[in-house]
């Protein structure tokens, strides 16, 4: 599979199509709010793999694999499918960025939903390894294999889930993650950089290396039982999105695209570049150790 289209060329869009061209994909890119040759070749200069379309059917009448990576809005993503319903090849496969509606929602009554699939990248998607793979029951395995294929070509690490749940499961581990981390600022039992060290200087280290089960075998079960047993009833349970993220969101405090959010933030500290770098360097340091190990 050589042929992909990406639609979106926002943050991950962008980001997906360029990965695959530096990978030796031949990429289509198509977002209607490119509509003059000059942003379409700012986009393409240093990707010569890539091709930006100005029409949806020009986009994706050659493509094997196409991958939306449009707004998060079900309407909107729902449409785009329906339009693809009749431009795109028999044989192609479509598969969706989406970080928090299941395939189900997404393919209901199309008429490729069989050849429908979730990829949930990372951003930026050039730089973090995971990609998780989501099928339903009627999705033909060779699908996903041929999509995992590329994703391993392109250096990307897939992960297949066995069911259709919102969240998969990173999100999940991470709503699960900040769930806590909020109740432990709400509550006044530590502030936001307290928290922060906590994961920077502790437990995201080992979550490089180790995953939470792995970690656990370390510990031993014995003592994760004890855990678990004395720290589950202490713990958030709430079900509604946090009151100081609310807050926040109603005073236009959005994080670093608006200058402030927990931080402060001037312009030169507003790009991923810099956290960019170290994951690229984590990564590399991974791979030579892993190298050597097999
Ligand atoms: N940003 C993240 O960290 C992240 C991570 C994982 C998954 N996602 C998911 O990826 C998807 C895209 O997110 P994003 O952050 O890149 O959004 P974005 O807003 O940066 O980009 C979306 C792009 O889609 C374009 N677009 C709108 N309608 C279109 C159409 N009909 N056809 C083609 N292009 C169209 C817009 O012009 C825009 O450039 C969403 O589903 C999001 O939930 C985002």
């Amino acid at each position: 599979m050589k042929n992909i289209t990406v639609l979106g060329a926002g943050t991950m869009g962008l980001g997906i199509a360029r990965l695959l061209a530096s990978h030796g994909m031949e990429v289509n890119l198509y977002d209607p709010a490119i509509r003059t040759t000059e942003a379409a070749n700012s986009l393409q200069t240093g990707y010569p793999l890539l091709e930006v379309s100005f029409t949806l059917g020009q986009a994706v009448a050659a493509a094997e694999l196409i991958i939306e990576a449009v707004p998060e809005q079900l309407e909107l993503k729902r449409t785009l499918f329906r339009e693809l319903e009749a431009l795109i090849q028999t044989q192609a496969i479509v598969a969706s960025n989406t970080s928090s509606f299941t395939l189900h929602e997404l393919s209901a009554n199309l008429s490729f939903s069989d050849r429908m699939i979730i990829t949930h990248f990372f951003n930026p998607p050039e730089v973090i390894p995971l990609v998780e793979l989501v099928g339903s029951p009627s999705t033909s395995p060779h699908v996903l294999d041929q999509v995992a294929s590329v994703l391993r070509v392109c250096g990307k690490v897939p992960v297949m889930l066995n069911k259709d749940v919102p969240g998969f499961i990173a999100n999940r581990l991470q709503a699960a993650l900040m769930r806590e981390a909020i109740h432990l600022v709400e509550s006044g039992v530590a502030d936001v950089e307290q928290v922060d060290t906590v994961v920077r200087e502790g437990l995201g280290l080992r979550w490089a290396f180790k995953g939470p089960f792995e970690i656990a075998d370390l510990g031993g079960l014995d003592i994760w039982a004890k855990v678990t047993g004395h720290l589950f009833p202490e713990l958030s349970g709430s079900s509604t999105a946090p009151e100081s993220i609310l807050d926040k969101v109603a005073h236009g405090e959005l994080g670093t695209k608006t200058g402030r959010g927990f931080y402060e933030y001037n312009e030169t500290s507003q790009t991923t570049s810099p956290m960019s770098e170290n994951i690229n360097q984590l990564v590399a340091y991974k791979k030579a150790k892993e190298a050597q190990e097999h």
